[in-house]
């Protein structure tokens, strides 16, 4: 979703912000600007440059190169539309009436009509259709009270007047503010989206998310809720929402929060498929290490008591991190006996069901900065909070791909996937991240309630450590296949996913990434589902992709196949080699695993598949339009 980025230093800062601005290209956006002061022109008067552009950022690069705009501070923002049609109007940053005050905001202002009135009664036009004008407006109007009250035009005043006007704001946001008149300052500050604060060698930065501080700086400070900072050539202040000052030690950049490239791939996507298999290996390594202490059967972050506890499970997520979810929840219930159920973040948060007692409630984000999931994890810890009943404890845990992330801040207990940052918006690797976390709860909860014999578990852990080499095989042996499959549908309108069982979420998922990035239409049922309406769309010019996996469902998933073949679809199997699947026009074959594993296989071709489509048709496959990677307004 939007990204800000901005500089304060001794250098030219546009190239510098278009490079942070290109860093921040893989969340999603539709339009791009950035605003400098130059205090350096020939008439020594400070004056703010503003340039913005819509569409990709290359336009705004290009505006940049014909007529660099100079200035040792500036700020920059790639905006994902909410409020107001994607143009350059509707583009960050926003300036108040005198165009002398400069605003990029992520995320949404949710009184801005209320705002917008009251600026117009004091008769200040607005002219863009943004939640986000009214803001520079509104410090302008600060600004001005405190001038002609006899304050003069420096850091504290312009601090002071944003500190005044945040008070008024009602939403998630993040902030950062120049004014010409304080040619030395960027005012930042930070409501439930995320900011973080980069220190340079006698520079600062200050941006949405840390791969866009790589190259310029590896020393960050994440700013928190309520918090706003005054930044200078000279250094940092911070205070929380009462004005206190607040000191903490920067943090460092691991590998894995450094921005990753492409290699020899032609799109992130397809690196990061081709990737899976060392993020299985990595997690195995971690949490399923051979010389795990007898009595310990997976290394996670549950303590002895609340496995002790916990007699359900209620997992909240949003797409591909729910199917996650729904994944592990047939894990959990079926393997290790927990009744779990799995929400949509955005449904639970206004109709969460009646409290249950003993609950563990799992958030699962790859971004760990998802607006919806994080509002029902904090609803739901009110809630059960307000309760003072211990039967009714938060007990919490999350699963995530970044712990430096509002999850990792607020959650107690947390995994992390360990993915390794993914830039491509439709997630992958991250989805096997969070498949196999899930895995590993199963195995705890399974031989903590001795509801499995320690030979059916020991057995799963071996089926899973099979993975990343069957993975590697997989990718390999499907890459040029789904390739080749991919040619032959790239023109299709519509396409059915079918999965039962444990595979009814890869059904959703492989449906999923069709949409995302190929924009073809497609819909994932349980196979049983199909005769009770769906099968009606049925044609030759409507394919059917079915996930049959030898296993309890394996008979009916083939009949439900039979089903749709004989209406003409064209079939597409995501099955082992065998008799039976003879039966599909096309097939990708899995290894003869158990079904336990085998959502753990069945998605990879369908990534594939998904991705050559889109590749063929020429599409912006790692931003797919509308898209955002971290989807941070509710
Ligand atoms: C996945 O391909 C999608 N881009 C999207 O459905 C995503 O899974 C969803 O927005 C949740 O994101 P999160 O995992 O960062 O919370």
């Amino acid at each position: 979703m939007c990204g800000i980025f901005a500089v304060i230093g001794s250098r030219e800062v546009s190239p510098l912000l278009i490079d942070g601005l290109r860093k921040l290209e893989y969340r999603g956006y539709d339009s791009a600007g950035i605003a400098t002061i130059d205090n350096f022109n020939k008439d020594q008067i400070e004056k703010l440059n503003v340039t913005k552009s819509k569409g990709k950022l290359i336009h705004l690069s290009n505006l940049i190169k014909k007529k660099p705009p100079k200035g040792h501070v500036g700020i920059a923002h790639t905006r994902w539309a909410t409020h107001g049609k994607p143009n350059e109007i509707n583009a960050h940053p926003h300036l108040d009436s005198s165009g002398q005050i400069a605003v990029v905001q992520n995320g949404i202002i949710e009184n801005y009509r209320d705002l917008s009135e009251s600026l117009k009664t004091k008769g200040i036009k607005l002219t863009s259709e943004t939640d986000t004008e009214i803001i520079p407006h509104l410090i302008g109007l600060e600004i001005e009270k405190s001038l002609a009250n006899g304050l003069s035009s420096n850091e504290q005043t312009f601090l002071k007047a944003v500190q005044k006007v945040l008070t008024l704001l009602e939403g998630t946001y993040s902030i950062a503010v120049i004014w010409s008149q304080v040619p030395n300052a960027i005012v930042v500050a930070m409501e439930q989206a995320p900011l973080v604060i980069g220190f340079g060698e006698g520079e600062f930065f200050c941006a949405s998310d840390t791969p866009a501080l790589v190259g310029f700086t590896s020393t960050f400070l994440p700013l928190r809720d309520h918090e706003i900072a005054l930044l200078t050539p000279l250094g940092i202040e911070l205070y929380d929402n009462e004005g206190n000052r607040q000191h903490r030690s920067p943090s460092l950049l691991k590998g894995t929060q450094l921005l990753a490239d492409k290699r020899n791939f032609r799109h992130f996507m397809l690196k990061e498929i081709y990737e899976q298999p060392e993020t299985a290996q990595q997690w195995i390594d971690r949490f399923l290490p051979m010389d795990l202490s007898s009595g310990n059967s997976v290394a996670l972050p549950i303590s002895k008591s609340t496995l002790e506890k916990i007699e359900q499970i209620q997992i909240l997520a949003c797409g591909t991190s729910r199917h996650a979810g729904m994944v592990g929840s047939y894990l959990l219930e079926q393997f290790s006996g927990v009744p779990t159920k799995v929400y949509f973040a955005s449904e639970f948060r206004y109709a969460p069901p009646p409290l249950s007692p003993n609950t563990l409630t799992i958030g699962v984000s790859q971004s760990g900065e998802t607006a919806d999931t994080l509002a029902a994890l904090r609803m739901e810890k009110e809630r059960r909070g307000a309760t003072k009943d211990a039967n009714y404890a938060f007990h919490q845990l999350g699963i995530t791909n970044r712990v430096d992330s509002s999850f990792g801040r607020e959650l107690d207990n947390v995994i992390d996937i360990g993915s390794g940052i993914e830039i491509g918006v439709a997630a992958t690797k991250t989805f096997l991240g969070q498949m196999l976390s899930f895995y590993g709860l199963t195995i705890l909860f399974a031989s903590h309630r001795k509801k499995r014999t320690p030979q059916e578990i020991l057995d799963l852990s071996n089926d899973l450590r099979l993975i990343p080499k069957q993975l590697t095989d997989l990718i390999k042996k499907h890459d040029s296949l789904s390739k080749e499959i991919a040619h032959l549908f790239a023109e299709t309108k519509d396409v059915i996913f079918l999965g039962r069982g444990i595979n009814y979420p890869i059904a959703l998922e492989g449906a999923l990434k069709l949409k995302e990035i190929s924009y073809i239409h497609a819909q994932g049922y349980p196979a049983g589902e199909l005769k009770h309406g769906p099968i009606a769309l049925l044609d030759q010019h409507v394919p059917v992709v079915s996930v049959a996996v030898p296993g309890v469902v394996y008979e009916k998933v083939l009949s439900n196949s039979q089903e749709a073949k004989a209406r003409d679809a064209r079939l597409i199997g995501v099955s082992t080699n065998g008799p039976e699947s003879e039966m599909f026009d096309e097939l990708f074959t899995i290894p003869k695993v158990t079904e336990w594993v085998s959502p753990l296989l069945t998605v990879v071709p369908l990534q594939l598949f998904s991705y050559h489509i889109a590749a063929h048709k020429g599409l912006d496959v790692d931003q797919p339009r509308n898209l955002a990677k971290s989807v941070t307004v509710e």
